[in-house]
């Protein structure tokens, strides 16, 4: 039987063309492609290489004069500060134009670059639009990032400006940011020419003069700049994302293929149309932040709420139910995190009775593995289609799911679903060869990638050839493992690197031991990523002092705690390092990271025959067990 999804799917790989130049119709060109794919001789391929267009008059100015004017855009509830502010289109776009004619008054042109580090306010939204219409690259940082992975952001993407706010807000406390920004710009070797901050009412920021402006100055003194022609393939945004090392990846994203598929992706996929409300519960500085907080929504002319709150505890664990009901949300898409976090607190789902969700139709779950338990829970709880999607920083938009604007298929527990059209998923052996339905390979994507994906890294083209294509040539490779089954549901088991996901948020365990081993006590080390009830995984750091380091052994682990905090930021959630004699080790000197892991967890493990000394293993075994891991 061929379903609507089936047929999308077919001819999405054999017609890219068509399917997608089909699709490029939702978007307004200023020069419409004349090509749709350009093939390169790696199998990879450019998308509209001839179009031209700009993604804020996509976003915003097209609505307006299509009638949207009025229409809520974007909704800034914030249950931290106490307050709700509604944007339309109209309003909106008035803030981006007159925020881009700031950015140009500051010397900001078509291609230059800006970094935007700061909370959930309107305002990061207005600045990363601002950005799109004039050409330049955006550059979002999270906000909980230390000021050294900051200063790694700047030199990688040398900015001309700095966007900024003088706090954010966190349950516990009020975050300064203007500090960070300052120590991130005095570590940096490539120093912004200016910052716009935002000064928040909370706690005001010290400006240095001559270089820092504020963004109420900066408004003050603009005038509305018009949306700026680009390429298709003209870089949109610059997203850094953990690789296996500390130097992340800069993600490119281009504006055609992004505009193209992000629009495609609202109806067929999240089945949200025009004028209906979307609620992704993430950050803007994460892609989910960036496609479906940002960009989807408002590309689709639809209203977008941006929330600056947590699910438990701003002020309860009925938060996000009060959202979807005082907004009339009708799909709502966040991490299988923030779900385990509301059961906890409200295992029974009580507060759920006090609101109406007659408007909300699905949840939809991605970031790291949406656990069975927690999945079926939601659904027991919402009545609704709960949706667990598959897809990475690098694609930009979902590589597997359940396109519900497609038809719904079966759900099989524990799998996102079936590949998205476009994405052609294969699960491949050491030897790059496809493995029989069930068996546990490589996930990877034949090459060409749909248009939306990323086409290169900043500055690395290498580095992208090296890290995505080299190792399977013909294909993208994930980086994730797992399987297809004989229906050709994608299971996504874990990942082949050293990258682990906490509270969904992709971190390198590679980042944090480079950053332990600099503590001058430190020999050697090693980070794992062990599993947590509440954020799927969190690190703890192994570590070996050097001979005669002669201090206290708890004094070393709580200044590595610090120094991970400090170095990396809070969002590493790295609260655990324990001082052992050694690591056990293969015979040719790789540390046993995975054997460990299994041990933390509980898990059975063959030992390696490759060891060189298992007596290692029980050494390890009983330090874990002295911290609370390793049970049995
Ligand atoms: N600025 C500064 N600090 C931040 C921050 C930001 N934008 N975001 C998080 N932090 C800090 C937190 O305050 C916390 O610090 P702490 O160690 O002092 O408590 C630390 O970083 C870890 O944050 P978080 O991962 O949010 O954990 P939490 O314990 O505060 O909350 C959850 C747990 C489950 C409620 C939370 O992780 C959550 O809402 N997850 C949803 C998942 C999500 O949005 N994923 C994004 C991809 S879809
Ligand atoms: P990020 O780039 O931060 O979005 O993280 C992407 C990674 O998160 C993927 O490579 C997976 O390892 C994991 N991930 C995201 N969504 C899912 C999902 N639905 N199921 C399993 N893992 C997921």
């Amino acid at each position: 039987m061929t379903s609507r999804y089936h047929e999308a799917h077919r001819r999405s790989l054999a017609d890219p063309d068509g399917f997608w130049g089909e699709a490029a119709g939702a978007i307004d060109w200023i020069r419409r492609p004349t090509r749709i794919l350009e093939r390169q001789e790696n199998g990879t391929g450019r998308w509209f290489p001839d179009g031209v267009l700009n993604t804020c008059w996509n976003a915003l100015d097209r609505h307006v004069a299509a009638g949207r004017a009025e229409q809520p855009a974007l909704i800034h509830d914030s249950p931290v500060t106490g307050t709700v502010q509604r944007f339309t289109y109209r309003e909106l776009l008035d803030q981006v134009a007159r925020f881009a004619g700031a950015l140009a008054r500051l010397g900001v042109t078509k291609g230059d670059r800006v970094v935007i580090y700061m909370p959930m306010v309107p305002e990061a939204a207005v600045a990363m639009l601002a950005c799109a219409r004039l050409g330049a690259v955006h550059s979002v940082v999270f906000g909980g990032f230390a000021a050294a992975e900051l200063a790694t952001r700047l030199d990688d993407a040398r900015p001309v400006v700095v966007v900024s706010a003088s706090c954010g807000i966190e349950v516990n406390r009020v975050v300064a940011y203007k500090p960070l920004l300052d120590e991130a710009i005095r570590l940096a070797t490539a120093r912004p020419r200016h910052c716009i901050i935002l000064q928040r009412p909370m706690l005001a920021a010290t400006l240095e003069a001559g270089r820092d402006l504020s963004w109420a100055d900066a408004m003050a003194a603009a005038t509305a700049h018009d949306c700026v022609p680009v390429a298709a393939t003209d870089p949109l945004y610059i997203l850094y994302t953990s690789g296996t090392t500390g130097q992340p990846k800069g993600i490119v994203r281009d504006h055609g293929g992004h505009a193209v598929a992000l629009r495609w992706s609202m109806e067929n996929i999240y089945a949200v149309a025009p004028g209906e409300v979307m609620f992704t519960a993430s950050d803007v500085g994460w892609v989910v932040g960036h496609s479906y907080i940002v960009y989807a929504p408002l590309l689709t002319g639809a209203t977008t709420v941006l929330y600056e709150g947590k699910p438990v505890g701003t002020p309860d664990a009925g938060a996000f139910w009060r959202v979807i009901a005082d907004h009339g949300v009708a799909v709502m898409f966040t991490a299988p995190t923030a779900f385990r976090a509301i059961r906890r607190e409200d295992p029974e789902g009580r507060l759920l009775a006090q609101y109406d969700l007659s408007r909300f139709r699905a949840l939809f779950l991605a970031g790291e593995r949406a656990d069975p338990p927690t999945v079926e829970w939601a659904q027991d709880l919402l009545r609704r289609p709960v949706i667990d999607h598959w897809w990475q920083t690098e694609t930009g938009w979902p590589i597997a799911a359940n396109c519900m604007g497609l038809g719904l298929m079966p759900v099989k527990p524990g799998s996102p679903t079936v590949a998205v059209p476009g994405w052609d998923v294969r699960c491949l052996d050491a030897e790059g060869q496809e493995m029989p339905a069930g068996d546990v390979g490589a996930l990877a994507i034949r090459l060409p990638l749909p248009p939306g994906a990323l086409p290169t890294l900043w500055n690395a083209e290498d580095r992208f050839r090296q890290a995505y294509l080299a190792a399977f040539p013909g294909y993208y490779q994930t980086g994730d493992a797992g399987f297809l089954d004989a229906d050709g549901y994608v299971h996504v088991m874990s990942r082949t690197d050293d990258i682990i996901n906490v509270a969904g948020h992709r971190l390198s365990t590679g980042a944090m031991e480079e950053v332990l081993a600099g503590h001058p006590d430190v020999a050697e080390c090693a980070v794992i990523g062990v599993a947590d009830a509440l954020k799927g995984q969190v690190p703890l750091g192994l570590v070996v002092l050097k001979a005669g380091a002669g201090r206290n052994s708890e004094d070393i682990a709580r200044e590595l705690v610090q120094r991970v905090r400090d170095r990396i930021g809070p969002v590493a959630a790295f609260k655990t390092a324990t001082v052992v004699q050694r690591l056990p080790k293969t015979r040719s000197g790789k540390i046993l990271r995975g054997t460990m892991r299994a041990i933390a967890d509980a898990e059975d493990y063959r030992m390696p025959a490759t060891i060189d000394d298992p007596a290692a293993l029980d050494e390890i075994r009983a330090a874990l067990a002295a911290i609370g891991y390793a049970a049995g």
